[in-house]
């Protein structure tokens, strides 16, 4: 029997706040970093991948570990400032996780999962400088959208997403 594998990578905490909720619905399922990954990842299967969109790409810890995870089935789980429900947003979460996987020989790609995360505010207010220092009735009713994610029901959806890739 191999246990499942939870690789997180978090800069704020939003992504952390995911993983923790999968781990704990996983009595024999490791969370760990890129940094702290195990030598050995045989007795480990399936694996989470759990990451955040910086800058339009998967972050570089992710990037690194991905392609150690051969032979694996992999879920991917992301969090975004932007709308996740959007178009554009759900292109990034297929094309980022699709790249991340083939990046690890024989792994396959079971699902993925994506929500909001809350923007931190000194980088929204780094954002908001360099792009002049006015913020836009836009721009702020994104932030706004976002403040509060992930939410209770954010975690239960990734509960259940995992739940659908591998049961
Ligand atoms: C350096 C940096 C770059 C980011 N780039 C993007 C981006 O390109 N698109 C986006 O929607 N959100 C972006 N965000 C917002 C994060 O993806 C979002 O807040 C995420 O939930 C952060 O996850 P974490 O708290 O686990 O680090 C960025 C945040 C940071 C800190």
């Amino acid at each position: 029997m191999t246990k499942p594998l939870l690789i997180v990578s978090s800069k704020t905490g939003n992504t952390r706040v995911i993983a923790h909720a999968v781990a704990d619905s996983l009595p024999d399922a490791l969370l760990t970093t890129a940094e702290k990954l195990p030598e050995d990842l045989s007795g480990f299967n399936p694996v989470g991948l759990f990451f955040w969109c910086d800058r339009g790409m998967a972050p570089e810890d992710t990037k690194a570990v991905a392609p150690k995870l051969a032979g694996k089935k992999i879920a991917c789980f992301a969090t975004m400032g932007g709308d996740p429900k959007a178009e554009r947003a759900q292109e990034w979460m297929k094309k980022t996780s699709e790249a991340l996987v083939a990046s690890a020989p024989d792994a396959e790609l079971a699902g993925t999962f994506l929500c909001q995360g809350r923007i931190d505010p000194e980088l929204f207010a780094h954002m908001s400088a360099m792009m002049g220092g006015e913020v836009s009735p836009e721009r702020e009713a994104r932030r706004k959208a976002a403040e509060h994610h992930p939410d209770r029901l954010d975690t239960i959806d990734a509960v259940k997403a995992w739940q659908q890739f591998f049961n």
